[in-house]
């Protein structure tokens, strides 16, 4: 039986006996009583296994160690005065497969530092346990979001020969043959993604709504607790869609993905808000009930350039890339909430967002959020070849490898736009978890390479 589906039909199974597997996390006895936290991996909370000297393995249960995987038989009985609703009297115990005395998850709370360490046990620690249920949820809330809404799922490569962004941040890909004499993927240049953006446009021309999800990678070696080599994103693309479309739907899909969160994985939530951000729960409930501000690069900028004392990078000027700490600001001091950041000077933008009538800026939205800084990043398509073609010259750009991607704006073009959310991030956001490398389940940072 799975306490899962016993949870939502224990009162039926009053007086009667049933069997559950698991694995043991707390195990306290006196003589002659004893009590087994018993989590058999279908909820966050445990059941309370209680057993007696009936039990002819008595010795042998009351000395079974934290971690230890075992099956119990017994009866249930609703408790409704206790915290928990039902608990299991044991009749017969079968230790599985007892765990070690070097288990390295003790009853203390261990640093989350220690915890990267052992990646392979770390989802039994409650904090990691939570994430990465949160995690599956938070899949199937953009999948059931784009799906409800008749988006293509589209699986775009991971070994690709363009670097998206353009902005030199690639792994190259390359056969241990190859690598002997300094040469590519079979004699061709290859790279991780760092987007799928490039190559899910086309199925937005065939299907119009379309998106990805999957791992992108990035090679630049930044040390910070937003940063990974390795991570997941959802790229969504919209065919006949301007910047203000694009804006709209990336706010739908936030709040949709708080409340399916908050409704799937509660207990989950709860365990966030009760140890790690007691407001977590607060405010991304106040986020899914309030709408979204929209201001330009150009105001940010003037907020910024008043409030210049409280920064380390005080060199404030229109044209410069905001670093996290003047995001930061911007949401958490300006606005206080989500905030859309639009226009940015295109100088500072990837070469193929859609360049604005004042031919400086583009039409580009990054939303920033509080704690977390830049959750989103997206922008309106440039769809005019001539425009592409002067933008990627002006740029340096090879035009050869990309001549299939401007084709695309002669073979029946049309206004397009489309996003990347940062997973990952989005799950800092969820649960307030300050470091991405304690959402991922493998993290994979330049120093974390653990497995
Ligand atoms: O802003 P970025 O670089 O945008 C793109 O890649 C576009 N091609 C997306 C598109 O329009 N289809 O990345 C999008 C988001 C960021 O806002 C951030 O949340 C996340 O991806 N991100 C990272 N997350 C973790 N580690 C990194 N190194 C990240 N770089 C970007
Ligand atoms: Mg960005």
């Amino acid at each position: 039986m799975l306490v899962k589906k016993l949870k939502e039909t224990f009162e039926q199974y009053d007086g009667q006996s049933v069997t559950l597997q698991g694995w043991v996390r707390t195990n306290r006895n006196s003589k002659a009583v004893g009590f087994i936290a018993l989590n058999d991996g279908t909820t966050f909370s445990n059941v309370q296994v209680v057993y007696g000297e009936n039990l002819e393995n008595f010795d042998e249960v009351s000395k079974i160690t934290t971690g230890s995987a075992m099956e119990v038989t017994g009866k249930l009985v609703c408790t409704p005065d206790a915290k928990q609703p039902f608990e299991i009297q044991a009749e017969n115990v079968c230790v599985l497969g007892l765990c070690d005395h070097d288990y390295p998850l003790q009853k203390k709370r261990h640093s989350f530092e220690f915890m990267r360490e052992i990646p392979h046990v770390r989802p039994r620690a409650n904090t990691y346990y939570a994430m990465f249920r949160l995690r599956s949820v938070l899949s199937m809330a953009i999948h059931t979001f784009f799906q409800d809404r008749g988006f293509v799922y589209v699986n775009t490569p991971e070994i690709t020969g363009n670097d998206a962004e353009g902005a030199g941040e690639c792994f190259t890909v390359t056969t241990r043959e190859d690598a002997k004499y300094d040469k590519d993927f079979f004699g061709k240049h290859a790279q991780l993604t760092v987007s799928g953006q490039l190559h899910v446009e086309p199925f937005a021309l065939a299907y119009r709504n379309v998106y990805t999800f999957g791992p992108t990678f990035r090679a630049e070696n930044s040390n910070t607790t937003r940063h990974a080599s390795e991570f997941w994103m959802i790229e969504p693309e919209l065919a006949f869609a301007d910047l203000a479309d694009n804006m709209d739907c990336i706010e739908e899909m936030i709040k949709y993905c708080i409340n399916y969160c908050l409704e799937h994985a509660k207990e989950e939530m709860e365990f966030f808000a009760s140890m790690i951000d007691k407001e977590c729960i607060k405010r991304v409930t106040h986020v899914a009930n309030s709408s979204f501000e929209r201001m330009t690069y150009t105001k940010a900028i003037e907020y910024l350039e008043k409030a210049k004392d409280q920064f380390e990078n005080q060199d404030i000027f229109w044209g410069m890339d905001l670093q996290s700490e003047h995001e930061r600001y911007i949401c958490e001091k300006v606005v206080n909430g989500p905030v859309f950041l639009t226009d940015y000077p295109k100088d500072i933008k990837a070469f193929y967002m859609r360049i604005n009538d004042d031919n400086k800026t583009v039409a580009a939205c990054d939303l920033l959020v509080p704690y977390v800084g830049e959750l989103v990043g997206g922008s309106q398509r440039e769809e005019r070849y001539d425009v592409l073609v002067n933008r990627m010259k002006e740029m340096g750009m090879e035009q050869e490898t990309l001549q299939w991607y401007l084709d695309l704006r002669r073979f029946g073009g049309c206004k397009h736009s489309g996003f990347g959310l940062g997973f990952d991030r989005m799950l800092m956001y969820l649960s307030g978890v300050a470091n991405i490398r304690d959402v991922q389940p493998y993290p994979r940072t330049p120093r974390n390479l653990i497995f």
